[in-house]
């Protein structure tokens, strides 16, 4: 069973030892925290437990990193780890820029090591749905994908509703559509923190033509968690605050009767809703990591999808800035 140690045991790294002390072997907990170090050795008393990094990184036992600590940290620990010949699983963003984004890709790639950043919603079997039929053609042309991530809260004070929320929704949309965008715009307002804004409305354009938005921000009455795919034959919804009907087909769209000499109608039918299986997204995506691992497939492709997300978000971030208030 593949070696894992964990550094970062606040509010996600659990879900993370949770998932990899069923999956493989938990043989390294690492957090800053006293309190946190007591509370886990409690409740994983056969993995090692240290506040020190470094003492993972020394035991040449260990085969993979997984590293949940707060973004700003995760370039730093993932290039050392990968320098001392871990494989990583890094949560998102794997990096605040993409320069740093890239020179982890390289490390990995000179260390003969995998890469993973933890982009969670890759592995949404309901984002697996939308993708299939975006690629089954059964949308006709997509022409626009929208996103909304909207609550209230959490509201934070170290990275803005962007890098936050929009890391999400970003690694979905460039999934889905397959390219990078060649316009990037982003808009939005600090009213809590200073710098740290709180709604950020997001333009994508790309190179095909289509088009791509997201609304992100934790100062809104409405729970939303949703994607529009709007294609000139069908039309889908990823809802993921809906139980059972996470993904809804609507055979919605324009048409052009011969009779009307060129006028655009529109056409309704059928609204109906697959079934989505209900498995774990986390579960998945340390799977994946575990057979990256043991060798199967290749071990930098999710981590130059990555690059990519970074890219966008230092576009989007740069634009951000540079909008007027
Ligand atoms: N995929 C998802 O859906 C999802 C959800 C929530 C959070 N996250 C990601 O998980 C990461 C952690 O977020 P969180 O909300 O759990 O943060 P958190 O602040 O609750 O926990 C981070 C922990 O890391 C520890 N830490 C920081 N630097 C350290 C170091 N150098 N060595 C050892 N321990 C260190 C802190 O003591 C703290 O306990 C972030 O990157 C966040 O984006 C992902």
């Amino acid at each position: 069973m593949t070696k894992i140690g964990l550094v970062g045991l606040g509010y996600w790294g659990p879900n993370l030892a949770r998932n990899f002390d069923e999956l493989a072997e938990l043989s390294w907990l690492c957090d800053l925290d006293p309190d946190l170090q007591e509370r886990f050795t409690a409740r994983y008393p056969e993995a090692r437990m240290t506040g020190e990094f470094d003492d993972m990184l020394n035991d040449p036992e260990l085969e993979a990193v997984v590293i949940a600590t707060p973004a700003v940290t995760h370039y730093e620990l993932a290039k050392r780890a990968l320098e001392a010949g871990k494989h990583v699983l890094v949560e998102k963003p794997p990096a605040m820029n993409a320069a740093e984004a890239e020179d982890l890709v390289s490390t990995a790639e000179a260390s003969g090591r995998v890469l993973l950043p933890g982009h969670l919603l890759l592995y949404h079997p309901a984002v697996r749905a939308v993708k299939a039929l975006m690629d089954a053609g059964e949308l006709g042309e997509v022409l626009c994908v929208y996103s909304n991530r909207q609550n209230l809260g959490k509201i934070r004070a170290d990275e803005n509703a962007l890098w936050s929320l929009g890391v999400h929704d970003l690694s979905v949309i460039l999934h889905l559509l397959d390219e990078e965008p060649a316009e990037t715009w982003a808009h939005g307002n600090s009213f809590l923190t200073p710098g740290v804004e709180d709604i950020v409305f997001c333009y994508l354009r790309f190179p095909s033509g289509k088009i791509a938005h997201m609304h992100l921000s934790w100062l809104d009455p409405h729970k939303m968690r949703k994607l529009t795919v709007v294609g000139k034959e069908k039309m889908v919804v990823f809802d993921d605050m809906e139980l059972e009907r996470k993904v809804t087909i609507y055979e919605k769209g324009p048409w052009q009767p011969t009779h009307t000499y060129g006028e655009w109608q529109t056409r309704t039918g059928d609204i109906s809703s697959p079934k989505i299986p209900s498995d774990e997204p986390l579960r998945l995506e340390c799977r994946h990591f575990l057979d990256l691992v043991a060798g199967e497939g290749d071990p930098l492709r999710a981590a130059r999808d990555g690059l990519a997300v970074v890219r966008v978000l230092e576009q989007l971030q740069a634009s951000l800035v540079a909008a007027p208030a």
